[in-house]
């Protein structure tokens, strides 16, 4: 089937660009169910990971390409043959996939970074493409840092990787310099001198800087791009990477402008919001476009008259567009099984009937410590239990006694998955410090706390607090969260959840250092 012209497919980025910015490292089973969801909502293609980065990268590229049904599984590569032989490797599992290879083109990286002349980067840029053709039929090409590439040698770059077989030409804007008429220019320029250009994708990749990474997306779709390269929430290097919810919005708010439609389901766009946000800690600001707490709330009494009389008066998006129904029905401990089930489902989560009945039991006995919950509420214990890493140990027990004039003192009890039955004692700087002291003791996993927060899930004066730890331990980043009423036990439990990562992580290790080990040993 020819491609529709007024097709723009979205390329999410999320578990590659995202992932790789600070604090927003994943597990593979947290990458898993992000592609997952990503898959569920329509994308058209997932950059799964760069699988040459790490043994940990390849596995999750691998993971995805086996297991995500739905979408292009797509892996970076740089231009070498080692990069694109791992990427080939990790991704030739899934029916459909793509290799990305990238080569910096503009004379900042040409001098600085690569120390290569223009001549030696057409030349590695074409035989990687080639290469990478040779093993997969689907090869993208990005010239890095295009948006500050001489236009001439830029266009000289994208015509030969063209002719060496790239499917798709990808623009990136790098560090987010330029700004929507110059991207438009650059587009334009690149489609009247390119030859061949009509026979391939064009694609767009922006980056935040300046707060323009949508603005540049939506340019360049007017000037003839047709993929457009994005996370969820924007997460990304720096200031992030342009926003899918923005500007999957934008596009289709704006149909009648642009004439171009995406394949994205936007009601699942809340959900996925939530569940990346959930993953990697970073939080959606109130006032995020689209997704953001705020962003269908009216406070003025005007807006609020106006609403009254029309929704159409003061918003251009509903609510339900972007799948979320919220709403002020509140459930308490008198809610049954049928009104919980119904308010899960209008949050856009789908939960097995297993699942759904863990859930629910959480939900009485919080309901039994909480008079009203809200969707934030439902939200956390959903997330919760979709997510939270059952490793080898859990607290049976915890006993904290804080004072203003002494050091406070904790006791922990917890159960290892082998049986044993470990309780410790330990004095620390208040409560929590205390506690992450026993647990620490407990394990023997002695691990430095790098960031520790604590917000409200909802609001009120019962609401539930979501604790977040990060720690570092063997040059990692672990990252723990949970939720409860009570706060010293959510900050307990999200520094147990963290030495659970750890172990996992190392168990992982001893076994992947066992099957070389045994491999080796069979010659
Ligand atoms: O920002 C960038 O240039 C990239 C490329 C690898 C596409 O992420
Ligand atoms: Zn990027």
């Amino acid at each position: 089937m020819a491609p529709n012209p007024d097709q723009v497919l979205i390329f999410d980025t999320t578990l590659r660009d995202g992932e790789q910015s600070p604090g927003c490292s994943m597990t593979q089973p947290e990458k898993l169910r992000v592609a997952r969801a990503l898959a569920e909502l329509g994308v058209d293609v997932i950059e799964a990971g760069f699988p040459a980065a790490s043994r940990g990268d390849w596995e999750s590229v691998n993971a995805v390409a086996r297991e995500v049904q739905g979408a292009i599984v797509c892996g970076l590569a740089r231009c070498n043959r080692e990069d694109i032989e791992l990427a080939a490797r990790a991704l030739q599992a899934a029916p459909r996939h793509r290799i990305h290879v990238f080569l910096a083109t503009s004379a900042i990286h040409r001098q600085y970074k690569l120390n290569m002349a223009q001549e030696e980067i057409l030349r590695t840029a074409v035989d990687a493409v080639r290469m990478a053709r040779e093993l997969c039929a689907d090869v993208e090409f990005s010239p890095e840092d295009a948006s500050r590439t001489e236009l001439e040698f830029l266009a000289q770059v994208v015509e030969a990787t063209i002719e060496a077989g790239a499917s798709t030409v990808n623009i990136p804007d790098t560090v987010g310099y330029t700004v929507p008429d110059e991207f438009a220019e650059l587009f334009r320029y690149l489609r009247k001198n390119v030859r061949g250009i009509d026979k391939v994708r064009l694609s767009v990749h922006c980056h935040n800087d300046l707060g323009m990474a949508v603005a540049n997306s939506l340019t360049a779709v007017v000037a003839g791009a047709r993929q457009i390269e994005c996370t969820i929430n924007g997460i990304g290097e720096r200031a992030g990477n342009c926003s899918l919810e923005e500007v999957v919005m934008a596009l289709k708010t704006r149909a009648a402008f642009f004439n171009v439609s995406t394949s994205v389901h936007t009601s699942r766009l809340y959900p996925t919001s939530r569940l990346v946000s959930n993953i990697t800690g970073m939080p959606i600001p109130r006032n995020k476009a689209v997704v953001g707490e705020n962003a269908f709330a009216h406070e003025a009494g005007i807006h609020q008259h106006g609403m009254l009389k029309h929704h159409s008066t003061y918003e251009i998006l509903r609510p339900e567009d972007v799948g979320l129904s919220r709403s002020h029905l509140v459930l308490g401990k008198h809610s049954g099984r049928h009104a919980f089930r119904e308010r899960v489902q209008a949050l856009g989560f789908e939960l097995e009937e297993l699942e759904f009945n863990r859930v629910f039991e959480e939900f009485k006995a919080l309901a039994d410590k909480k008079k009203e919950l809200f969707d934030g509420d439902i939200e956390a214990l959903v997330l919760r239990a979709e997510g939270s890493a059952s490793g080898p140990w859990t607290l049976v027990d915890l006993k904290t006694v804080a004072h203003s004039k002494a050091p406070a003192e904790a006791v922990v009890r917890l159960q290892h998955a082998d049986g044993r039955l470990v309780e410790q004692t330990a004095a620390g700087d208040g409560p929590v410090d205390a506690s992450f002291k026993a647990i620490e003791a407990a394990t023997g996993v002695k691990a430095v706390l790098r960031k520790f927060e604590i917000r409200g899930v909802t609001e009120g004066e019962d609401a539930q607090g979501e604790a977040v730890v990060y720690v570092e331990y063997n040059q990692r980043t672990y990252r723990g969260s949970s939720v409860s009423t009570n706060i010293v036990e959510s900050s307990t439990q999200a520094f147990l959840e963290v030495i659970n990562r750890i172990e996992l992580a190392q168990a992982g290790t001893r076994s992947r250092e066992e099957r070389a080990a045994a491999a080796q040993a069979a010659g």
